[in-house]
């Protein structure tokens, strides 16, 4: 046994992408995990699945048992990946279909429980099942390097190998946060998404708690939905129709007095109590309030993470994802700012100052179609960055660590636009 706890070939005791995938999806101690080998006496064996392509490079958990299944893990929504990860699987994903997965190459890892134990209470593939009331026999899952801030997502599928939902696991502080106001975001736009010119959006199956573990489970996206090119055009109406929800344009009002900057001006006051950059940010939160606070804007709902690779076509229908970073009370034109600047550092590996630039052009470009002439541009360049600044804060400071594109980054580009 290990320091865990766990026998030496259990994965949960691995450094890597696969022990931390294996420890957010099988938490419970009494779940014997064994890669290679037979479960222990007295235990059933709940699940097996392939190891892909190897123990120590693993980046695929495939449900084995059931070769179209298996073939449909590999095949399900590939259109939504990038090239490099759909070619790989497409590969993977003919050898599965004629059973050859099942058969060789690949480490099998095996699930099992104690004899006389509920799966339904130890396992979340189970669980899952009981839940949705679904055929819900088989669960698929992505590695990625360990990284506090991702969660691992289980793709469900039913005995026939149709997609059944996609479950994502907040395991920590920050990822339970992002998985909680996912659900509560798709729960609210229930009644909303896919009429009136709104995004489409996956719906909210389930949401529940195993353990200290929050999930939440969306429905499958329709099967012929296409991921939007990084180079997509913006479509500042969808914009609209997030911000507002069906409702009436609401009244614009000045910064100053908002419960938006109030909130702003909170938070960056918990981040002075937490971390010494915290103190740059309540200059930053002040430098905003003298420089923009008589400027009226129109405050309104965001997406949170609009970015092509988060949306997606269906027919005519636009298809938006990953509602974990929405809210309510942000000045219109946050997620236009978003966009421009996440295609910039993300998409083009831009430093920050480049993104900024490319931000206020792209206000520039589609803002009046929001209603913001130059100064409200710029209020919500400023205020954005600023709003970026603490939501990096946020993560790290619930444990996923600073991302080092945006930090200290961002403070120091805020303090050169604003003065602060
Ligand atoms: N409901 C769904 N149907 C099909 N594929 C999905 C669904 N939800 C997520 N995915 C796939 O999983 C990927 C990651 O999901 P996403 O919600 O963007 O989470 P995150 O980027 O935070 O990990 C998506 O880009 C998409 O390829
Ligand atoms: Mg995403």
């Amino acid at each position: 046994m290990t320091a865990t706890g766990h026998a030496p070939a259990d994965p949960r005791s691995r450094p890597d992408g696969l022990g931390w995938v294996s420890r957010a999806l099988f938490a419970d101690e009494r779940v014997a995990l064994t890669v290679g080998g037979e479960p222990p006496p007295g235990y059933a064996v709940a699940a097996r699945y392939a190891v892909v392509p190897s123990v120590d490079r693993a980046r695929f958990l495939l449900p084995l048992g059931a070769p179209r299944v298996t073939a449909a893990a590999l095949l399900a929504y590939n259109a939504l990946r990038p090239a490099a990860t759909r070619a790989t699987r497409a590969v993977l994903g003919v050898a599965a279909r004629v059973g050859v997965l099942d058969r060789v190459p690949f480490p099998v890892l095996t699930v099992a429980v104690p004899a006389g134990l509920d799966p339904t209470e130890t396992l979340l593939v189970d669980r899952l099942a009981t839940l949705l009331g679904a055929d819900v026999r088989y669960a698929a899952c992505g590695i990625r390097p360990p990284d506090p801030n991702h969660k691992p997502t289980l793709q469900l599928f039913d005995g026939a190998g149709r997609p059944r939902g996609y479950a994502k696991v907040g395991w920590n502080p920050a990822t339970r946060t992002l998985v909680t106001a996912e659900a509560a975001a798709l729960r609210a736009l229930a009644g909303v998404a896919g009429s009136a010119g709104h995004p489409r959006t996956p719906r909210l199956l389930a949401q529940t708690t195993m353990g200290d573990r929050a999930i939440a489970v969306v429905a499958p996206l329709p099967a012929a939905t296409r991921r939007l090119p990084a180079g997509a055009a913006t479509d500042p109406a969808a914009l609209l129709a997030v911000a507002r929800r069906h409702r009436p344009p609401a009244a614009s009002r000045p910064l100053a007095g908002s419960p938006f900057l109030a909130r702003l001006t909170a938070q960056a006051r918990r981040a002075a109590a937490t971390v010494p950059d915290g103190a740059r940010a309540v200059r930053a939160v002040a430098a905003l309030a003298r420089r923009h606070g008589d400027v009226t804007v129109e405050f309104g709902y965001w997406h949170g993470d609009w970015v092509p690779w988060n949306l997606g076509r269906h027919g005519g229908d636009l298809v938006a994802w990953d509602w974990e970073h929405s809210g309510p009370d942000v000045p219109v034109g946050f997620d236009l700012a978003h966009d421009a600047f996440h295609r910039a550092v993300v998409g083009s590996a831009a430093p920050v100052a480049a993104a900024v630039s490319r931000t206020t052009a792209a206000l520039a470009r589609h803002g009046g179609q929001l209603g913001l002439d130059p100064a409200r541009q710029r209020l919500v360049r400023d205020a954005y960055l600023v709003e970026l600044w603490l939501r990096t804060w946020r993560l790290a400071d619930a444990g996923a660590g600073w991302n080092p594109r945006l930090h200290p980054a961002l403070l120091d580009v805020v303090a050169q636009q604003t003065g602060g």
